[in-house]
């Protein structure tokens, strides 16, 4: 690290973190908590020109070419700001078509494409990639809520690696090889430590709290002129490994292959990787499919009867995460949030309704419910289910 980049670090963990929680603080003592208008404005510009003047050191300094980590840990600390940024309304891309943080804007597409990356701040640069300074990752405020937010989409982002990587080591050894019953008992408990975290977070994080005071900082935003959506906790690789692994979601089906596509580089490129080599392979499920004939085998019995104890699961983090974390955390709060601010509500930009469609489609495809206007494994499931002895 240079010392500007050092010093910018240094800010974003501190004055910054400061600046935003008192900021939080004048908001939530309002009648409307979700207004930013006329209120804080000295804290809104002194957040504006600090990171203003320490940005403009790092954009002169030009490519430090400092290795990756330190790349896209810079472009993480610009993301923040700039997120903050439009979180105060200190920008807004509805009202503007070019961001006037030019500089960081600068700063971040120089990044961003050198690392082949988005030039904005990912769920990585909060989650799986960031840095405890004395105990203290960096965050955007103080406050207790987000901290449990960003602990517990930590633990679930990496629960699901675990998952995925299982999967993936079960390509190369085969669905009849005896290792696979280990592979797939890891995978299992890796995805019941996804849904007891995810129980956790339901139980102690305050919606309100996560609604009007961490939420915002993960709205879309302007970089340049293009505008680039908010992050969320399912930008890495292996949600989509264990999909297409199982077999549950299709490479080739147009929504889930968009979803795909939009969702690239917002992910770490090495999980770029991974879900590129994913998307040529075969699933699980067709491999059980195929082997059909070796029903009475001790293997088939043993490994199909937990590849499909994997895929309930799998169908189980789907269903809380809908069911409950966006239920609780997005959609009953937004009911009564005053009507001018509902366009913003969610992160990647689409109406509410158009977004919720989209999340459950996406749950009844994971969970393999029988479904006529959607492709679902639902009768596939049904005919291995049939082909496991009854004793
Ligand atoms: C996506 C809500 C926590 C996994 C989303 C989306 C919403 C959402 C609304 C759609 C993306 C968007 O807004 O653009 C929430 C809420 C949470 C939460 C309210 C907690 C308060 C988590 C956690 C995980 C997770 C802890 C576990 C890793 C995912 C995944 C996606 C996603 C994988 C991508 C879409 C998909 O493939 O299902 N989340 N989420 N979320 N979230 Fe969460």
């Amino acid at each position: 690290m240079t010392a500007n980049t050092r010093a910018f670090d240094r800010w974003i963990r501190n004055e910054f973190c400061t600046l935003n929680s008192k900021l939080e603080t004048l908001y939530w003592q309002q009648d409307d908590r979700a207004n930013v208008d006329n209120i804080g404005e000295d804290m809104k510009s002194a957040l504006k020109t600090q990171g203003e003047e320490l940005i403009a050191t790092l954009l002169a300094e030009g490519n430090t070419d400092e290795g990756f980590d330190n790349a896209f840990n810079l472009l993480g600390n610009v993301g923040l700001y700039m997120a903050a940024c439009r979180r105060h309304e200190i920008t807004e891309p509805s009202r503007e078509t070019v961001s006037p943080l030019t500089q960081a804007s600068a700063l971040a597409m120089h990044i961003g494409a050198s690392i082949g990356v988005t030039p904005r701040f990912a769920t990585a640069h909060l989650t799986t990639h960031n840095s405890a300074v004395d105990g203290t990752y960096k965050r955007f405020t103080d406050l207790h809520d987000e901290a449990l937010f960003l602990d517990y989409n930590t633990k679930g982002i990496l629960a699901y690696k675990r998952a995925a990587d299982a999967l993936l080591k079960i390509q190369p050894l085969g669905i009849s090889h005896p290792i696979t019953a280990d592979l797939l008992k890891v995978a299992k408990q890796a995805l019941q430590d996804v849904l007891d975290s995810n129980q956790v977070l339901f139980e102690k994080l305050a919606a309100d709290r996560f609604f009007y005071c961490v939420r915002p900082y993960y709205k879309p935003y302007r970089v340049g002129k293009e505008v680039y959506r908010g992050a969320n906790a399912g930008d890495f690789a292996g949600i989509n490994v264990i999909d297409m692994q199982l077999g549950l979601c299709f490479a080739n089906e147009p929504s889930y292959s968009q979803m795909l596509v939009d969702k690239f580089l917002y992910m770490m490129p090495e999980d770029q990787i991974i879900l590129r080599d994913c998307m040529r392979r075969p699933s699980l499920m067709d491999d059980f499919l195929d082997a059909k004939d070796a029903h009475s085998r001790d293997w088939y019995q043993q490994n199909l009867a937990l590849f499909l104890e994997v895929c309930k699961l799998h169908g189980e983090t789907a269903i809380a995460h809908h069911n409950q974390l966006v239920e609780k955390y997005i959609r009953i709060p937004s009911l009564s949030m005053v009507q001018q601010h509902m366009e913003k509500v969610t992160a990647s930009g689409p109406p509410l309704p158009v977004l919720l469609d989209g999340l459950e489609k996406l749950r009844d495809k994971r969970c393999a419910a029988k479904r006529s206007d959607i492709r679902t494994r639902f009768e596939d499931i049904e005919i291995l289910k049939a082909t496991l002895d009854k004793s």
